[in-house]
């Protein structure tokens, strides 16, 4: 989809005019029909609502032209974006060109952007594997126009854009089935996708991380006919010298359970549970696209979870890359096995002095917080505000949780370092207070576990039913807002 913005072009299939709540003679002044639409927005009972929209026709001229009445709110930048997403999901497969005139709502240079962000986000979808798609639920909506935006959107927008380029890769890997999408398919997709970019990319295969010692993730990948895989992308906007964050993500590509297996009944959702791993190359595909000036490096640690004679067992004894050993008593509690090593090797080669971690860890996550907010899990009060606020910014929320020692002991194995699961209760605490035993002292260190925040049953203001590509948003404000000063 084509997002321009330019001057009103004289017959767009359809005219879209944002009208903010209580305001709607403002809204239609100067467009044609007014009374027509006031009618329109009368009998829909329409005030302007964000997400609201009244459809009608007016004459103009002798021509009859496709007016869309699109609420904005309060005109706040959340307003904005729930009006650009309803105006794709209503018109993305019944126009080709659209236009939008902003003049007399007029939007802050932050919510047009934000506005346009939308249009083009909720946009997306995979079609790839649907050969008997009727023409008309094709998408059709290629070219967006918007007039009347204030100074300063073009900067905003190239922000969203290069998000929007971020998420289209975070979505689509989370979509794609696990026959398809696995560890080293994951790493070919990442690289075409952000050649050309300017991120410096290593890719460690199962002799290099054996070499390594990465017992932990080896130990999930070895019951796999597919290799693992550690991805890493580093991405230098302040020049050389070593990244001052990493974003490490929890790829695996398909989680049976291993010989702990799941029921079978929706067993499928476990393709996206490399969720956390897509939204760190979204993430650093968007910062390499709009090159922020930060030094950032996002690592993913790539594997698949199956049972086979192979696999490991619970009560097996795994060795870290760290040297501390791990009493598997459940091969299900796979992902902080695969964390642990990539932390470690992130901080052994890289020294960042922030980690932020994301995995779609615990379904203990989703029973606390269903599907509005993912969970935080932080060593430092400053870190975990920051997080917070560019989590309210950006949309992506987030919901602070405890850690502490209490929490930590509960994960104390009687025969080796740690178990790889705690008792019943806590169950997304104390598979943070895994992770954190991998973090070097003075590393500050947040985990946020999206296990209920990558895929959608219902739609959202920037997404259709499926994947949402959470996290890259929020890391990318995140990163604007706390690197790049
Ligand atoms: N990938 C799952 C967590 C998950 C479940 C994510 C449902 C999204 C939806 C994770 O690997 C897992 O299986 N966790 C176990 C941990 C338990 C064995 C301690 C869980 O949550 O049941
Ligand atoms: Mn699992
Ligand atoms: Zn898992």
């Amino acid at each position: 989809m084509k997002i321009e913005f330019a001057a009103l072009p004289s017959t767009p299939d359809a005219l879209v005019l944002p009208v903010a709540k209580g305001a709607l003679d403002a809204a239609i002044g100067g467009h044609g029909g007014k009374t027509t639409l006031a009618a329109a927005a009368s009998a829909a009972r329409f005030e302007g609502e964000a997400g609201g929209i009244v459809e009608t026709f007016v004459e103009e001229g002798g021509a009859i032209r496709r007016v869309l009445l699109v609420g904005v709110g309060d005109g706040g930048e959340g307003d904005w974006e729930k009006a650009g997403g309803a105006v794709t999901a209503r018109l993305l497969t019944n126009a080709a060109d659209i236009a939008v005139d902003l003049s007399n709502a007029k939007p802050t240079p932050a919510a047009a952007a934000r506005f346009a962000g939308a249009v083009a986000q909720r946009g997306w979808r995979i079609d790839t594997y649907r050969t008997k798609l009727p023409e008309k639920q094709k998408p059709q909506l290629a070219s967006v126009t918007i007039a009347g935006a204030p100074d300063g959107t073009d900067e905003a927008w190239a922000t969203q854009d290069a998000v929007t380029a971020g998420l289209d890769l975070t979505r689509t890997l989370v979509s794609e089935p696990p026959n398809i999408v696995y560890p080293a398919s994951f790493v070919d997709r990442v690289k075409a996708s952000v050649e050309g970019l300017g991120l410096e990319i290593t890719v460690l295969g199962p002799r290099e991380m054996g070499e390594l010692g990465m017992g932990a993730l080896l130990g999930v990948a070895q019951g796999s006919a597919r290799e693992g895989r550690l991805l890493a992308l580093k991405w230098s906007g302040k020049g050389q010298g070593d990244p001052d964050l990493a974003l490490v993500g929890k790829g695996v590509t398909f989680d049976t359970g291993g010989i702990s297996l799941k029921p079978g009944a929706g067993m499928e959702d476990m393709k996206w549970d490399m969720g956390g791993a897509g939204a760190v190359v979204g993430a650093m595909k968007a910062l390499a696209t709009r090159k922020a000036k930060a030094n950032v490096i996002g690592v993913c640690g790539l594997v698949e979870n199956m049972p086979d004679g192979n696999a490991i067992r619970p009560g097996d004894i795994l060795t870290s890359m760290s040297g501390q050993t791990i009493e598997v008593l459940n091969t299900d509690a796979e992902g902080r096995l695969v964390l642990c090593d990539c932390v470690t090797w992130v901080q052994k080669t890289h020294r960042p002095k922030t980690i932020v971690d994301l995995a779609t860890l615990t379904g203990a996550m989703i029973i606390a917080l269903g599907n509005e907010h993912a969970g935080l899990f932080a060593n430092d009060d400053g870190l975990a505000d920051q997080l917070l606020a560019a989590g309210k910014a950006s949309g992506d929320l987030l919901w602070r949780f405890p850690i502490s020692d209490a929490y930590n002991k509960l994960i104390d194995s009687p025969i080796a370092d740690m178990k790889n699961v705690g008792p019943r209760g806590a169950g997304s605490i104390t598979a943070a207070q895994f992770i954190g035993r991998f973090v070097d002292a003075g590393v500050k260190w947040a985990h946020l576990d999206i296990a209920g925040m990558v895929w959608a049953d219902k739609p959202g203001a920037t997404y259709d039913k499926g994947a949402t590509g959470y996290g890259v948003r929020l890391l990318d404000r995140f990163v604007a807002d706390n690197f790049e000063k």
